[in-house]
């Protein structure tokens, strides 16, 4: 009876595992077709397909290799090719059916240029037309919008989540192209020192970690900035690291990607930062605790206190402890067994939780065990018993799949 309800637990398990997952990898969907290899190749290195993968209605206007040459042999830089390809992908679903049943034959939708806010106006609009023949043109819509592309064939279609269309020419406006203040051009420890997190600026600059960070901006970064008082009580503690050690640990309050509020709360699962390197993991694990979006590192549970900036493709979250990886402090933890806290405590406990060594915030319930267990999808906690069913349910799956 007990295998029987474990196994009913893991078949539950396992379909949350399916929901949760992308429903959609539009890396692999257009790895299939090699004329594609330039757009899709784009589509990474600007971290559009994230956006994609992660929205549950969305088109993709796609276009060959010999197509993208028309932007690419203008030296843009990787923002604006972002900013051009975004307008690429329209925030509702297209399917070559719906495609050639546009009500009136015309019709005007957002783009995740609009949807991103870079646009200004209605530059983020695409205009869809059915012209004579049964034809399909494509344009930006403008006060006369010239129809620039057209139609050419379905990629792939899943009503009605993703639809993949391939179009004749690059969509393209004035506005895409204008040259937007670069994120480069956004200095990283200026704004952090700006909005209060001198202290934290100040550890980036010492250990030169401050240079990996602002590589990594064009392509998206996310920076958990600890408050000053939280980096001040560290100070000793962080004295005490070895130059690696401090450098690691500096790296590990940004991840490079962009994630808003809503991403990371949506998210909840392990995630890599700048200082993961091969067998180095330094990732710590997003939780939703209501409201609240916790980071857990194994050894501290720091909480999202506020945005300080979010201009994408750079976020900066203020964090109200240090972040400890426990690849650097898993070792030196206090083994004593604290009560489950954070969690539960009033707001006003606060002032206390300000509190940053590992033995300040040891939670017991967190051991090395749960640790290893994490599947980097979702934080499950399951015995090495219910592993072994999980197992076999999986087999039965793949048989049945079969
Ligand atoms: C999507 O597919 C590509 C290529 O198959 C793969 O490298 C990548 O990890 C996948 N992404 C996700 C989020 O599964
Ligand atoms: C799309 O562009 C065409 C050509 O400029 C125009 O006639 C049509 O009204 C536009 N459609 C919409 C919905 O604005
Ligand atoms: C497809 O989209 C609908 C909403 O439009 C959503 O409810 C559903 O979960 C999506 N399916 C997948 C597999 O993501
Ligand atoms: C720092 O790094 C060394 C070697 O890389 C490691 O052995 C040590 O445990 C680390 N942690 C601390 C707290 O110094």
């Amino acid at each position: 009876m007990a295998y029987l309800r474990r196994a009913a637990t893991a078949l539950i398990l396992i379909m949350q595992l399916f929901t949760l997952s992308n429903a959609h990898n539009i890396t692999k969907i257009l790895a299939k077709d090699p004329d594609f290899s330039t757009f899709n190749h784009y589509l990474s290195a600007t971290h559009l397909a994230d956006e994609i993968n992660r929205r549950q209605t969305i088109t993709v206007l796609a276009v060959d290799n010999s197509a993208m040459n028309s932007i690419l042999s203008k030296g843009y830089s990787l923002y604006t090719i972002r900013n051009i390809l975004s307008l690429h992908v329209l925030v509702d679903y297209f399917g070559a059916k719906k495609l050639h049943q546009i009500t009136d034959g015309s019709t005007s939708t957002a783009s995740m240029f609009q949807s991103t806010g870079s646009a200004t106006g209605t530059s983020g609009y695409v205009n869809i037309t059915d012209i004579k023949g049964g034809k399909v043109a494509f344009g930006v819509q403008e006060d006369d919008s010239r129809l620039t592309a057209h139609y050419v064939k379905s990629i792939f279609e899943k009503a009605y989540n993703i639809s993949v269309l391939h179009i004749s020419q690059v969509l393209t406006s004035p506005e895409a192209e204008a040259p937007t203040a670069s994120p480069s051009d956004l200095i990283l420890t200026a704004i952090l020192e700006k909005q209060g997190c001198k202290a934290f600026s100040d550890m980036l600059k010492s250990t030169g970690a401050d240079k990996t960070f602002q590589d990594t901006v064009d392509g998206g970064l996310t920076v958990f900035c600890p408050s000053d008082s939280a980096v001040g009580k560290f100070a000793p503690k962080f004295k005490a690291l070895s130059a690696a050690n401090k450098t690691a640990l500096v790296l590990y309050h940004g991840m490079p990607v962009y994630q808003s509020l809503q991403m990371l709360r949506s998210g909840n699962g392990a995630v890599n930062t700048l200082a993961t390197e091969g067998n180095n993991k330094f990732d710590f694990t997003v939780q939703n605790d209501g409201e609240d979006v916790t980071l857990e590192t194994d050894v501290v549970t720091a909480k999202i206190m506020g945005t300080l900036k979010d201009q994408e493709p750079l976020i900066i979250y203020k964090v109200d402890k240090v972040l400890l990886p426990r690849e650097i402090y898993k070792a030196v933890k206090a083994a004593a067994p604290a009560p489950k806290s954070s969690k539960h405590k009033p707001k006003n406990a606060e002032a206390d939780e300000d509190a940053d060594g590992p033995s300040a915030d040891a939670p017991g319930d967190d051991d090395g065990e749960v640790a290893d267990d994490k599947n980097g999808a979702i934080h499950v906690m399951v015995s090495r018993s219910s592993v072994f069913v999980l197992a076999i349910v999986c087999l039965c799956f793949g048989v049945l799949l079969m």
